[in-house]
């Protein structure tokens, strides 16, 4: 499922750039430019990024 439409990014995407890594906003930003743009998906990016970091 896409998560963010201005850069083409997906929630798998994102699981990913964590499993790989990736522990901050930032970071996801390197890996996947998700939020770069008009930044409405920064909420629904974190909220994948917080739950993937629990299960880690
Ligand atoms: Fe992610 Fe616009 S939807 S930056």
């Amino acid at each position: 499922m896409y998560v963010c439409l201005c850069n083409g990014v997906t929630d798998n995407q994102i699981k990913s750039a964590v499993q790989d890594g990736a522990t901050t906003m930032r970071e996801l930003y390197q890996e996947t430019e998700a939020g770069s743009q008009c930044g409405k998906c920064c909420k629904h990016v974190k909220s994948i990024l917080n739950e993937e970091l629990l299960q880690l």
